[in-house]
This record gives structure tokens, sequence and C-alpha cells, in this order.
């Protein structure tokens, strides 16, 4: 009889098959099987797997007493406050980003920081050699921090080497996808590979107390490569993002057992190395264009930090059957969401334009408070009218129209107000909201068709036409496309 073994293991997700197929069936993937030795990877290592009895251990109740996990400070506040105030002994984190966003640069920084604290940290390379480390470290002023440095892929060689001497607080691994153990057969970089290394470095860091970073790449559509289930057996996973051409880079923890997920770190990309930025409204309002339409300046909260950003839209008439959304750094649903409410509620037709979004800075925002902004500056573009320069807005919209409350307002109201902005348009029931209005003047909105009434009335019209109140052809259409259909 034909011994069945799963030899065939989907690169994007970890099934396994027993024979090849175009399709993997567990994640609707393509083309991404691949053979691979599986003798012994699922299970323990052979030297564990022998035939031992279990050992009985001791059952704890929930109340007992543990001593608080002391927790590393990386020395770069913005990484602290993204892992939830420094590294937990023990634990291991996985930091995924694209090819030269700046993962090495941001762990050579934070370990050549610890290292100056006097603690034992190591930095093992498996991509480049110590020269090439050694270099960035010079580059970036920080080559008399006592790291220690190998490039080394093996990760029995790495474990034998920090089991010796004194435990080190921090071990680098850059990158998981270039290790390799013995005990699996298949090639570096493969899903077994990885997993199987990944669980060999993760029961080290339990063992020893250690903490561990592992530094893992990112294929084409933003997933962290190789086998999800690494980011399952990890305790935290930061995503270190950017655009291209900006300087800009935002580190986000997707999970973290030992601290909040919805906290942001900001850094700048500079000739010495990167920079942290602690007021990043200031960064993503630096270079706003006053004045034009189709810009509304959205008061958001990263975490417990209000973030201001400038929420950018462009309506032009389309010349397609189906008119183009296009959505940088917001949700696109959430956006057609915001475009039917406009078009049932307020009678702004949409169905005749193109509708670009874009959210300045590279920000990716995922509060509905947004909601109140974004359609301001969509309004604000279709009406070709400018909104106020010293006005924030935020606010989530309902499907019926009206403008629904949000959490800390006061929070957002004061960094609005620390910013120079003299107004807030937001909802009508967060006046009420304990902290009080900073100082700045209220406009509170109930429904969404207020609004667009309000911006509407300052539209302008464009150089070389009449004045949109007069009978003028419907080529000057603003007025009419917020005329309220009755009946
Ligand atoms: P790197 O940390 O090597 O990226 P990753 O490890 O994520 O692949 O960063 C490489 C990029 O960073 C490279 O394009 C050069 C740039 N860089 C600077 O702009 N300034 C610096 O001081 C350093 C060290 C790198
Ligand atoms: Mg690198």
């Amino acid at each position: 009889m034909a011994k069945a073994t799963l030899s065939f293991v989907c690169q994007n997700c970890g099934a396994a098959y027993n024979r090849w197929q175009g399709k993997c069936e567990s994640c609707g993937e393509w083309n991404t099987l691949a053979e691979e030795d599986l003798t012994g990877a699922a299970s323990m290592p052979a030297s564990i797997r022998s035939k031992r009895r279990g050992r009985a251990f001791k059952l704890e109740s929930l109340t007992g007493t543990s001593e608080q996990a002391p927790r590393l400070s990386s020395g770069l506040g913005e990484l602290d406050r993204v892992t939830g105030g420094g590294f937990v002994r023990g634990s291991v984190l996985l930091v995924g980003g694209d090819p030269g966003i700046g993962k090495s640069t941001l762990l050579t920084q934070a370990t050549s920081l610890m290292a100056r604290e006097g603690h034992r940290i190591v930095y093992i390379s498996g991509e480049e050699a110590v020269a090439q480390v050694r270099l960035r470290a010079t580059r970036l002023g920080l080559a008399d921090a006592a790291v220690q440095l190998a490039a080394e892929t093996s990760v029995e060689d790495i474990i034998t080497t920090l089991s010796e001497g004194a435990v080190p607080r921090l071990i680098v691994i850059d990158s998981i996808q270039t290790m390799w153990t013995d005990t699996v057969e298949s090639a570096p970089g493969t899903v077994t590979q990885v997993r199987a290394s990944a669980q060999a470095l993760i029961r080290f860091a339990k063992k020893s107390g250690a903490a561990i970073i592992l530094v893992g790449h990112v294929t084409k559509d933003g997933q962290i490569a190789g086998p999800r289930v690494v980011e399952h057996m990890v305790d935290a996973v930061l995503s270190f993002e950017g655009e291209g051409s900006q300087q800009f880079r935002i580190l986000r923890a997707v999970k973290n057992r030992f601290g909040p997920t919805d906290e942001i770190g900001v850094f700048e990309m500079t000739g010495l190395g990167l920079r942290e930025v602690a007021n990043p409204s200031e960064l993503f309002l630096s270079e706003r264009d006053l004045g034009s339409p189709g810009t509304a300046v959205f008061a958001g909260m990263e975490g417990t930090r209000p973030v201001l950003v400038e929420l950018q839209a462009l309506v032009v008439p389309t010349t397609l059957g189906t008119p183009r959304r296009a959505v940088v750094g917001w949700d696109s649903s959430r956006l057609s969401m915001v475009l039917a409410v406009l078009e049932a509620h307020c009678g702004v037709k949409l169905s005749g334009y193109d509708v670009y979004f874009n959210v300045a800075g590279g920000l990716r925002i995922n509060e509905p408070a947004a909601d109140l902004a974004a359609a301001a500056a969509l309004v604000s573009s279709l009406a070709n009218a400018p909104l106020p320069t010293d006005a924030v807005y935020f606010g989530e919209i309902s499907l019926s129209g009206a403008v629904r409350p949000v959490a800390q307002s006061s929070a957002r109201l004061k960094e609005a107000a620390k910013l120079g902005f003299a107004r807030a348009i937001l909802p009508e029931t967060a006046r009420g909201d304990a902290g009080g209005d900073a100082g700045l003047t209220l406009n509170t909105v109930g429904g969404l068709s207020g609004l667009v009434a309000d911006i509407a009335a300052r539209g302008s019209p464009k150089p070389g036409r009449d004045n949109g109140k007069s009978t003028a052809p419907e080529k000057n259409a603003a007025p009419a496309r917020f005329r309220r259909q009755e009946g």
C-alpha cells in the first residue's frame, strides 16, 4: 500500500497536500505549492521524539502572584510606544516590512542604544556580512556600541552560541527567511524551514528569557512572507510601512500580546538614519495646499495620541461608463458608503464623476470618525468651494445621513488648538464631552445635509462664469447639484 505522505506545501498558507495541484484549496492562491520533505517537520525534532512518558506538572490558579514582566526599553520612544513600553523577557516579536523600508536601520539603532545602556545585545544577520552591518552602524554614528554581531544562518549554531555565557537581553534575527535548521530537510526560505526555525528560536526565547526580534520579509500583497503560522506563533507582529517616495515611516502593531495594537510610531528616514517624530500632526500638515478646494483636516486618533491629517478629494466628470473610485490611505468601502449617503440624503449626484481620495503623508486611517472630514473634502471638491483653512472635522456618518458622536473629542480638540486651528466641525452631542472645547469655536452638525448646504453656499463660481445664483446654464451646475430632490 502506498504511504500517504504530505509532501506538497503551500508557500502562502502552509497547507500540506499529498499531490501537486495548481490551486491551494486552503487559501485559494494559485501556483504556490512546492515539494518539501516533511519527514519530521510537522512534529518535534528526533531528539525529543523519544518514547518517554509524560512528566506530571503542577496546575496553578488564576489568582496566584507572578512577577510583572520586566520590560526592556529600546531607547526609541516611538518603538516603545508600539511595543507597549518595551520588550518583554522571553517574548518573540516579528517585524515585517518591504525590502529597503528601514527594518535593519531601525533595529541597528535600537540595539545600539540598548547596548549603550549596558545590556547584552546580539545581532545576527543572515542577509548581510558583518562588514556591512558595521558600515551601517558607522554611518549612523553608533559604531562604539557594544552590540555583539554575527553573520550566521544555522539555528542550531546560533542557539548553541547564545546558550553560553550570560543570557542576552535581546537577540535580533535579520531575517527569519534566511535561517535554516537541521531538523527538516527543505531548503532555506521554504515554509517548512521558516516554521521550524521560528519554532526553535521561540522555544529558546521562552526557555532562556531572552527577547527575540525576528525580521520578516513582506510579499507583494503586504503579507509577511512564509506561513501565516509564524504570525500565530510569535507574541507580537509589528509592521513597518511607508511610501517609497516619502521620508515618513510608520510602525504599527498588527498583533500584540503585551500591549495595544492601535498605537503607531512615526519615524522620518534621514541621511543619518531614522529620526523619531514625536508630533506627527506637524509632519502631516507641514505641506498643506491652503485654500484649495477638496481638502479637509481630519482630527483623528491613533491609539492614545491625536493625529491631525489632511484628507484630499478630487471629483471630476467621468469619461467612463462606470466612474472610477480610487482611494489611498482609507477603506474604499467606507468611501462608497459616504458617497451613497451623500447621494441618497443630500441630493449630491456623484454617479457621473470620478472620485479620487487620498490621505496625505502616507498615513492609513481606520477610524469611522474620518467620515465627516471625507464628506467635507468630497463636497468641497465637487462644489469648487475651499473649506476654511482654520477648521478641523471629525464625526461618524450613519447610513441615515445623521452625524454621530465619536470618542475622545476633547483630545482631538486640544491637539487642533495646539496646532493653531480656530474652529471644529463636529457632531452635536460631542459638545457635552467633558474636557471642554480647548478654546475652539465649535460648529456642530446634526445631519450631513446641513454640512453639504453650508459648503455649497461657499461655492465660488469658476473664473469667467456667472455667479451660481443666476439662472446660468447647467454648465455651472454647482447649486443645482445640491438642490434637494423633493417628492
Ligand atoms: P534597510 O534598513 O537596509 O532596509 P531593510 O532592512 O528594511 O531592507 O534600509 C535601507 C534603506 O534606508 C536604503 O534605501 C538606504 C536608506 N537609509 C537612509 O536613507 N539613511 C540611513 O542612514 C540608512 C542607514 C539607510
Ligand atoms: Mg535588512
